[in-house]
């Protein structure tokens, strides 16, 4: 898909649907109101019939004869007053997939007049929402259900009698770009099927990113986790024959600072359960467990594209969790990294005992701050469902500024507590302490698990169980993966880049 800026009126853009957005109130300007005097109020009549009323997702086709835009595809923004201007992603994104899947192949996409002067971030939103937009879950049909299409994309930066700034617009598309791919090659690598997506492939699937950003990359086979007594990982490993691997991808933007940010993801390739094994029914979406391992390497792919001036490591522990004859059982010790001994109550657990081991390597290789991202529990699907991501943290000031900067993106990320007295819960009466507990709290203790291991380095835990994908495809997005924690990934690295070093070396309460 090529992205490039457009103006003048709309008689003057050729392509093959020129998109406009609507909100609720029915009031037409901007592009949307030069394209219905254009076409002599045929947008006003639809909407005067009420086929469309302006809802987010909403959208209605005019055909356009005689005109050098072929349709009119007006697509609806929601309620004015609640205008976000990252619903732009839905926006292409709705666009591309209704016009992508009726063969249209070049678009002119106009922007709002709300976005004010953030023609920058506007653009950046349609690129990624538009990318977005073309992926399916189809890739492995020898005939994908209707392909998109669409191979140009331009942006008009004409509204009306408004002029957006083109030089914003085209750095803006350069970054949607860029995190556009990202999140589609994190939907790629999640969807692939745990027979070819194997830890072996993980770890070639990070060379290949290393090679083509630039980043430095190493993975550990089980011989050399075994010389570093990464024994949780290798527990959770030994019930398959598929050899685990610790993968590392490393972007140095900033040599000059000893600040490095550590992004860990969870890349359990697939989860039977082990001995305490899953119930058949939707055992296979466990293919998905590598959700937070694939969001990593994603977001290392853009980070090493975008070059912020800030130091980032990628780790993915990655394994499969298998009932083989040589498996870890319930009631097996486990020693990870740091020495701590862990009594495996529940094997199925394992996705805490592969991080254990990662954040024990992730502070070895220097990481001043760390946030993981896990596909780690059933119980956050029951705290929060499938609209936001858990968030748990031993630094609250670190926490904070991930949210605020999360919220300049389209994901959404909850802030959970994380109690003291949950440490307690997870000991164990054998062992430092335990692999599962009680039903109650059960994403807290998970996470209560996980801070055993990074000391007092800053943390953040992402529990992405219930956003990394969905059954419910919407009109901008595919079902199947959702490219968590891409988005938010890439916008704290770049937020951490723009703060001045002082602030990051600490000398400062900004904790970002
Ligand atoms: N990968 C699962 C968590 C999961 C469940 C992800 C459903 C997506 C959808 C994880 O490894 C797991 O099995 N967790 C257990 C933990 C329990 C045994 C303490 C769970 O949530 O049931
Ligand atoms: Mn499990
Ligand atoms: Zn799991």
């Amino acid at each position: 898909m090529q992205f490039h800026v457009t103006s003048g009126a709309p008689s003057a853009l050729s392509a093959g649907a020129l998109v406009v957005p609507v909100f609720a109130d029915g009031r037409l300007d901007g592009a949307a109101q030069a394209a219905d005097s254009e076409l002599g109020g045929a947008i006003a009549d639809v909407l005067a019939s009420g086929e469309i009323a302006g809802k987010i997702g909403e959208v209605v086709l005019v055909h356009a004869s005689g005109q050098s835009f072929k349709r009119v595809l007006v697509v609806g923004l929601g309620k004015r007053e609640k205008f976000d201007i990252a619903g732009l992603a839905a926006y292409a994104g709705a666009a591309v997939r209704y016009l992508g899947k009726r063969k249209v192949t070049s678009l002119a996409i106009a922007l709002p007049l709300e976005i004010g002067t953030h023609a920058n971030r506007a653009a950046a939103f349609v690129a990624e929402g538009a990318l977005a937009g073309t992926i399916d879950s189809t890739t492995y049909r020898t005939e994908p259900e209707k392909p998109i299409l669409i191979d140009t994309v331009a942006i008009v930066a004409t509204a009306g009698a408004h002029e957006f700034d083109r030089a914003a617009i085209e750095s803006g598309i350069a970054h949607g770009a860029i995190l556009g791919e990202a999140v589609n090659l994190a939907r790629i690598l999640a969807l692939t099927p745990a027979n070819d997506m194997t830890p072996k492939h993980l770890e070639a699937k990070a060379g290949e990113i290393a090679k083509a950003t630039g980043l430095k990359f190493h993975a550990l086979d089980e011989a050399q986790m075994l010389a570093k007594g990464m024994g949780s990982i290798l527990g959770v490993s030994r019930g398959s024959d598929e050899e685990a691997r610790m993968i590392v991808l490393e972007y140095i933007g900033d040599p000059s600072s000893s600040e490095k940010l550590a992004l860990v993801g969870k890349g359990l390739t697939f989860d039977t359960g082990g001995i305490s094994i899953k119930p058949a029914q939707d055992m296979h979406e466990m293919k998905y467990d590598m959700c937070g391992g694939a969001g990593v390497l994603a977001a290392m792919s853009a980070i090493g594209q975008i070059k912020p001036k800030v130091n980032v490591i990628g780790i993915v522990p990655a394994s499969e969790n298998m009932p083989g004859s040589r498996a870890m059982k319930p009631g097996d010790i486990l020693r990870a990294m740091n020495g701590k001994t862990i009594e495996v109550i529940n094997t199925d657990a394992e996705g805490r005992l592969i991080l254990a081991d990662a954040l024990c390597y992730a502070r070895e290789l220097g990481a001043t701050k760390i946030v993981d991202a896990a596909t780690l529990t059933g119980a956050i699907v029951v705290a929060l469902g499938h609209s936001a991501t858990g968030t748990m943290s031993n630094d609250d000031a670190f926490c904070e500024s991930f949210l605020d900067v999360a919220k300049t993106t389209t994901e959404k990320y909850w802030h959970l507590p994380l109690f003291d007295e949950f440490s307690t819960t997870v000991k164990s009466e054998i062992a430092d302490l335990r692999n599962s507990t009680g039903r109650a709290a059960g994403s807290l203790t998970a996470a209560a698990f996980l801070k055993a291991f990074v000391g007092e380095t800053p943390w953040i835990h992402l529990d992405i169980a219930g956003t990394a994908y969905t059954d419910n495809e919407t009109a901008s997005l595919a079902k199947g993966p959702t490219g968590y924690p891409v988005r938010a990934f890439v916008a704290l690295v770049e937020a951490m880049a723009e703060q001045p070093a002082h602030a990051r070396n600490g000398s400062t309460p900004v904790a970002v």
